[in-house]
């Protein structure tokens, strides 16, 4: 059993799982659009990865017996003036996304609930990689500028990514 206030804090989390699985797939959306198909693909995957953290949210909880609880998803936005920008929002929601997750431990230690603890191990290690990885792009994105080729080219590199489910659904 879990109780009441952590059910109802892991339901609101799925909600911005949610959210921010629809914030990346409207990113790669904008990147198609205007043919920086790397871009898009590396939020496809971003998209992806998103809901698989709902899922395993969505998996716990019902391993536990509590009810899952899907809210509507707020809107999202749709259009980013360049890839610089779309790292820089995306750096800043996995910052707040690190609050949250960090918000949840809190709750599961005054709770006393350590099954909850020990399963957000792995979000709070998820996080790290996630804000370390949209720096990396802000860097780059920076060091490039307004240069077409380096543009170019980083975008092939981001076409490369592919998409491997988090260990803790693949089992
Ligand atoms: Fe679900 Fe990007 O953290």
């Amino acid at each position: 059993m879990i109780s009441n206030k952590i059910s109802s804090a892991i339901n609101a989390q799925i909600n911005w799982e949610f959210w921010s699985g629809y914030l990346y797939l409207s990113m790669a959306n904008h990147f198609e659009s205007i043919g920086r198909k790397g871009i898009a693909n590396w939020f496809r995957i971003q998209f992806k990865e998103e809901f698989a953290h709902a899922q395993i949210f969505i998996n716990y909880l019902n391993a536990r017996g509590a009810k899952v609880v899907l809210s509507p998803i707020k809107e999202v936005p749709s259009e980013w003036a360049s890839p610089l920008e779309a790292f820089a929002a995306t750096l800043a929601h996995e910052r707040q996304v690190t609050s949250l997750i960090n918000n949840l431990y809190a709750l599961a230690e005054e709770e006393k609930d350590f099954a909850t603890r020990q399963m957000l191990n792995w979000f709070i290690a998820e996080q790290v990689e996630e804000e370390e990885t949209a720096q990396d792009l802000i860097d780059n994105f920076t060091l490039v500028g307004e240069d077409g080729t380096g543009i170019y080219q980083i975008d092939a590199e981001l076409a490369k990514r592919t998409y491997k489910a988090p260990a803790l659904l693949s089992k």
